[in-house]
């Protein structure tokens, strides 16, 4: 027995060291990543068209002025289930302004809207599979008389030869996390990939780095 664990202790640590130099999940196409959990898409997806839909919601070409709120950035890697980049998928987000509204007609919060938030963009992962985009930090808002939906921002990323993901993503250290229905619907490490990691600043700017795994067709 004591040779049979020495020699699969031997043959771990050799594969180990394997594994470390050469990156296996690159390298042999190991599955390495659970893609990103699909959430509901939610009542306010855009309805009315908008010119401005670009990486920057801080501000609407043609207006003179910045979106209240805490002004952050959220950066991170569309990648496939197995650690590769993706290149060209298309991002659409859409999210509630600082008080909690967002550009919907039907949306019944009585906050105000705010003419400077863009509310929406669309935007595309890089040739890293990287994106970035400029925002506010969501307030919550209520879902019915007993349930506050914590900030969040809704997802939809669109690719070729993968399954469309329709998510949310949350902020790290939100007490409203716990008690939120949906967030609650998910188990820990599906709630640990929703959560968006802060990660230093840019340009002054809180950065939130939120990766999301794509699973193929
Ligand atoms: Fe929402």
């Amino acid at each position: 027995m004591k040779t049979m664990s020495r020699r699969s202790l031997l043959k771990f640590g050799v594969l180990g060291t394997v594994s470390g130099m050469f990156n296996t999940t690159e390298s042999w196409g190991r599955v390495v990543a659970k893609p990103t959990p699909q959430e509901v898409e939610g009542p306010f997806y855009p309805v009315i068209d908008q010119e401005d839909k670009d990486a920057d919601m801080t501000r609407v070409t043609g207006q003179n002025g910045l979106a209240k709120g805490q002004h952050i950035v959220i950066s991170g890697f569309i990648k496939d289930d197995n650690g590769h980049p993706i290149e060209n998928a298309r991002i659409d987000i859409w999210q509630a302004n600082a008080a909690g509204r967002y550009n919907h007609p039907k949306d019944p919060n009585p906050v105000p809207r705010d003419p400077y938030f863009q509310g929406w963009a669309i935007i595309r992962s890089d040739k890293n599979g990287q994106y970035r985009f400029k925002t506010v930090k969501p307030g919550a808002y209520p879902a019915s008389k007993t349930w506050i939906r914590p900030p969040h921002i809704h997802f939809k990323v669109f690719k070729s030869g993968f399954s469309e993901l329709v998510t949310q993503m949350y902020f790290p250290n939100e007490p409203l996390n716990e008690s939120d229905l949906l967030f609650n619907n998910k188990n820990k490490s599906e709630q640990i990939a929703m959560i968006a990691q802060q990660a230093g600043a840019d340009d002054g700017l809180m950065v939130f780095s939120y990766n999301i795994v794509l699973s193929r067709y």
